[in-house]
């Protein structure tokens, strides 16, 4: 059997400075740490409701904070680590340190999935810091695409690690001694795709082009798609994301009328950025339905934003579908 190369031989290569290289390696050995934490579950009495509410207004799972606190002390005992915000954590954190870098994350996505054993996942950006002072929340609102790295851990039957640092996306295996093995070398989305994800149950909520567009992939082959569609819901978006990253598809998460003030669920500095530049980088498209998540600028640490995502025809497709 071939041997195959480690995350630090694969690093070595990787054009990007070895500071942020230095930065996605704690990260990664959080991500394995997790990783070890999520398969124990109800060993360790870790699944379940923790009793309280986030930020988002969501009941916290207990992972949901463990994981948190795992991925807190990693990059707080990172001196390139100048401050982090978490899905979890109502503020930024400051670590001390100046300079260098701030990172975001969603430390357990899919939540809802923990009590049921189905995939869940750990998503996380890279952002330089303001050199010289301690960063405050305003340095965090930094478009998309002025992420360094990017980054998301999917515990499923393999615990991967997917990447792009300076270029490209790749993938790495977790095996059973801890390491991190480089089993997808170039990841790339395919441009077109007869499987969407959406959650159908929210049909009667959305608004045009989202109805159009699903209506037309569900009327298969007599439809105005000349196709049959495929449809999957995984309900997290680490592994929705996935598998669109390792055979193509379309993901939406659009706005709905359940919350008409929201513009969607997902929340765009520590899911839809770094998801956005990782399915960018694999040759797909992100939009919020009409133009470049990466593009937009932030207002808000925990704003949310509609998510198209995928392969590139399909996304375009919708764009130009809210723009007849
Ligand atoms: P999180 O568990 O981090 O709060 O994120 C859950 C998100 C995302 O992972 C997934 O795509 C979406 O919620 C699923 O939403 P529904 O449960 O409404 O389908
Ligand atoms: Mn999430
Ligand atoms: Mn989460
Ligand atoms: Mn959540």
């Amino acid at each position: 059997m071939t041997t195959l190369t480690d995350l630090a031989g694969w690093l070595a290569n990787e054009p990007a400075s070895d500071d942020v290289k230095a930065v996605v390696a704690v990260v990664a050995g959080a991500c394995a740490e997790i990783s070890k934490v999520v398969a124990s579950g109800a060993i360790l009495g870790n699944l379940g409701a923790a009793g309280q509410v986030n930020v988002q207004d969501e009941e916290q799972k207990k992972l949901d904070i463990i994981t948190n606190d795992i991925l807190r002390d990693a990059l707080n005992g990172c001196p390139l680590v100048a401050g982090l915000a978490s899905e979890e954590l109502e503020v930024i954190e400051t670590t001390g340190a100046v300079g260098g870098f701030l990172v975001t994350f969603d430390p357990l996505d899919g939540s809802s999935n923990i009590d049921v054993n189905v995939s869940v996942g750990t998503i996380f950006s890279i952002l330089p810091a303001p050199a010289g002072v301690a960063p405050s929340e305003a340095d965090f609102l930094l478009p998309g695409r002025r992420q360094v790295a990017a980054g998301y851990a999917v515990y499923g039957p393999q615990t991967m690690l997917v990447l792009t640092l300076s270029q490209g996306v790749v993938a790495f295996t977790l095996d059973a001694d801890g390491a991190w093995l480089l089993t997808h070398g170039q990841v790339a989305i395919s441009a077109d795709t007869a499987e969407f994800a959406i959650n159908m149950s929210n049909q009667r909520h959305w608004a045009e082009p989202v109805r159009g567009y699903i209506d037309g992939c569900l009327q298969g082959k007599a439809g105005p798609r000349g196709k049959n569609f495929n449809m999957r819901w995984v309900a997290s978006m680490v592994a929705d994301v996935h598998r669109i990253l390792m055979r193509g598809g379309i993901f939406l998460y659009p706005w709905d009328a359940r919350e008409p003030d929201k513009p969607g669920k997902l929340r765009l500095l520590y899911e839809a950025n770094p998801m956005s530049l990782i399915v960018e980088r694999a040759g797909g498209r992100s939009t919020d339905g009409v133009n470049p998540i990466l593009d937009i600028q932030p207002t808000k640490l925990h704003q949310r934003v509609p998510v198209v995502l995928g392969s590139a025809n399909e996304v375009a497709l919708v764009a130009e579908m809210a723009a007849r």
